[in-house]
């Protein structure tokens, strides 16, 4: 096999190939899995959500703020360790507007080097006023309908005179993790909205802002299925997990690779909305509001959270973290729908392969 496919431009960063390999918290994207795509021509993402916790920077009893300034040291450690990795790729932070100090993140990634700033949980409306000393970052927010997209560039444009790089579009019927917080629960269908999006974008602003198509992607036909619908790029994130190079602890992995779409279903959240994840002991516990589930804020990371305000449910943080250091029964495993078809761990290289059709490896 071997082929060509369209470069992702973002800004003024461009990836070889139209893939972006989607953030993955806590710690299940970090600097190697991120620098093994960027170094392959995909664009590699860092999830910054609780990357202070399983830092050297972290006192475990914690004085107020020290979780965030942790956070902010381990980001700019990971973004060097992506770096060095992919000394050319095109690297990404992913951040959610939900946390507190998402402001200080943005910044932190912008000064230690990321090419994008990727936004999810929320709408980003000021970004730009944290990144304006960095004009070559790429803003990019993640978006799963067109009000969204509507509400970013109005508000952008009145008040910053600049619109996003690119927006990732999500189809909340398959993405693993959080479904979106301006989606239409379980409604949201991509194919319509790829040329909505691109139409409005056009109609209002007469530009062409690259769409990048989120959710469901496993192999290149999807890819080809995505960019025939006018999507510029794709975002994969559950396949990125059965590689060699996915940083969560290899019991995560194995859960992951013995698991099938049976196993995939939605928990509640503290964030207030569903998540899709893998079945397991913790997200049976936390569906059924178990007495036994643990109802400990550990950092006060969000700026509205049910665990913290009300003792409703779990620490989002704390649940992630345990699943990614291997504890896969009391820990939360976050999984897209499309969970139950690698065979056995790959490495990045070959994913890539099989997402591009493009076999020779690259080294970017
Ligand atoms: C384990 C896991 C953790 C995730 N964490 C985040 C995150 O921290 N931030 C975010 O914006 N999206 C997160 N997502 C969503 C992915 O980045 C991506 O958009 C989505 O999973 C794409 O769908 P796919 O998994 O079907 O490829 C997560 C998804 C998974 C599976």
């Amino acid at each position: 096999m071997s082929r060509s496919l369209p470069p992702l431009r973002i800004g003024q960063h461009t990836a070889r190939y139209p893939i972006v390999q989607g953030a993955m918290a806590v710690r299940v994207s970090g600097a190697r899995l991120a620098g093994s795509v960027a170094k392959t021509g995909g664009v590699g993402v860092i999830s910054s959500l609780g990357l202070g916790l399983d830092s050297p920077y972290f006192d475990t009893h914690p004085k107020q703020g020290s979780f965030f300034i942790a956070n902010q040291l381990a980001l700019s450690d990971e973004l060097k360790k992506a770096r060095a990795i992919s000394p050319n790729g095109v690297i990404g932070v992913n951040i959610l507007v939900a946390t507190k100090d998402y402001p200080a993140m943005a910044q932190t990634a912008a000064a230690n080097g990321a090419d994008l700033i990727i936004t999810a949980a929320g709408l980003p409306l000021n970004l730009p006023a944290y990144t304006v000393d960095y004009p070559e970052v790429a803003l990019v927010p993640m978006v799963c309908g067109l009000e969204a997209v509507q509400a970013i560039c109005h508000t952008w444009q009145q008040q910053y005179d600049r619109l996003p790089d690119a927006f990732i579009v999500e189809n909340s019927k398959v993405v693993g993790g959080h479904i979106g917080t301006t989606c239409e629960e379980f409604s949201g269908q991509i194919e319509p909205l790829i040329p909505q999006i691109q139409n409005y974008l056009q109609n209002h602003f007469h530009v062409e802002i690259p769409l990048i198509a989120a959710g469901g992607i496993w192999d290149s036909a999807d890819v080809d299925r995505m960019l025939a619908l006018g999507a510029k790029g794709v975002q994969v994130g559950t396949r990125f997990i059965t590689t060699e190079e996915c940083d969560a602890d290899q019991r995560y992995k194995e859960f992951h690779l013995h698991a099938d779409p049976a196993d995939v279903t939605i928990v509640p959240s503290p964030v207030g909305k569903p998540a899709r994840a893998l079945r397991n002991a913790f997200a049976e516990k936390a569906i059924s509001a178990s007495t036994d589930l643990e109802r400990r804020c550990i950092v006060n990371c969000l700026e509205i959270c049910l665990c913290r305000d009300s003792r409703k449910t779990y620490c989002i943080l704390q649940a992630l973290a345990n699943a990614a250091r291997g504890d896969v029964e009391n820990g939360l495993i976050f999984s897209g729908a499309n969970v139950g078809r690698a065979e056995r761990l790959l490495s990045v290289a070959e994913v890539m392969a099989e997402l591009t059709g493009v076999r020779e490896a690259v080294s970017v």
